[in-house]
């Protein structure tokens, strides 16, 4: 027997650098939807896109645990019972990382450091040094990743066959075909999806960057359950039952995993 979740997305424009000002921003809006279940930020939520050199990440990196976003998220976390996923900056050691947190009610957390760096993140950023995994959170199993993985279908692929209902997609989004795609991920897999993504533009290094809005909720038969206009700032929630994503019958004689055929998929790897 399943069980309603509401889950959901908060779309907004971080200001670049202006860690304090973004995490009110963060705040404000977790508790315009106190009742959701979980809720996702975009990626980079904390710090702005268009960061400039690794000097200027450094100054507004921090750990997966510890840093002002984490007690932000876990202040909110313990007063609504929700369940928040959110993209940094991350500072482990000497290495950046492009990541995000999710923190739980219980205290718990999970970092993800995202694989496919896109366009200049690659100067700035280490790539993701650890598989993506499968959490528990308020909402059922969430598997995280962020932003560009998502032209990797091999990313989704990995958390779903790792069990995840829901896939959290932190995104700043500038290129103009992710929502449309994660109708894929989410049909191919038979999860549910949400994007977060960013809204403004930022014009800091010689090119404009238009982020694209349009944040979603994509159920496992490929249904909008929620979006966002293209550049307003919007918390949207859907009510769901993660538990749909677990029925991975396509037809009566078609199971999504095990009419796979891997043997014929070694050209992959
Ligand atoms: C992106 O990965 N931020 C496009």
């Amino acid at each position: 027997m399943g069980s309603q979740r509401t889950v959901g997305f908060a779309q907004f424009e971080p200001r670049i650098g202006e860690v304090m000002y973004n995490l009110a921003q963060v705040r404000r809006l977790a508790m315009q939807a106190p009742q959701a279940d979980l809720l996702i930020f975009p990626e980079l939520a904390t710090s702005g896109y268009e960061l400039i050199d690794k000097d200027e990440v450094r100054a507004v990196a921090e750990p997966a645990r510890g840093g002002p976003t984490f007690e932000t998220l876990h202040d909110l976390a313990i007063a609504n019972k929700s369940s928040y996923v959110i993209g940094y900056p991350e500072l482990d050691g000497d290495a950046l990382f492009n990541s995000c947190m999710l923190v739980n009610p219980d205290g718990s957390s999970a970092n993800y450091r995202k694989i496919h760096l896109f366009s200049r993140e690659k100067e700035l950023f280490s790539p993701g040094n650890l598989p993506p995994s499968v959490q528990k959170t308020a909402a059922g199993l969430v598997g995280m990743m962020i932003c560009f993985d998502w032209i990797f279908p091999e990313t989704a692929r990995l958390l779903a066959l790792q069990g995840a209902q829901i896939i959290a997609h932190p995104s700043n989004l500038v290129l103009q075909w992710c929502q449309r795609a994660m109708f894929a991920r989410s049909v191919e897999n038979r999860i549910f999806t949400i994007t977060a993504n960013r809204i403004g533009s930022e014009e800091r290094v010689g090119r404009r960057l238009t982020f694209t809005g349009a944040s979603q909720v994509t159920s496992p038969t490929g249904e909008t359950l929620v979006q966002a206009p293209e550049a307003a700032e919007l918390v949207g929630t859907a009510v769901i039952d993660p538990d749909d994503a677990d029925r991975k019958w396509v037809t009566e004689l078609n199971h999504l995993f095990e009419d796979r055929h891997p043997e014929y998929y070694t050209g992959l790897v």
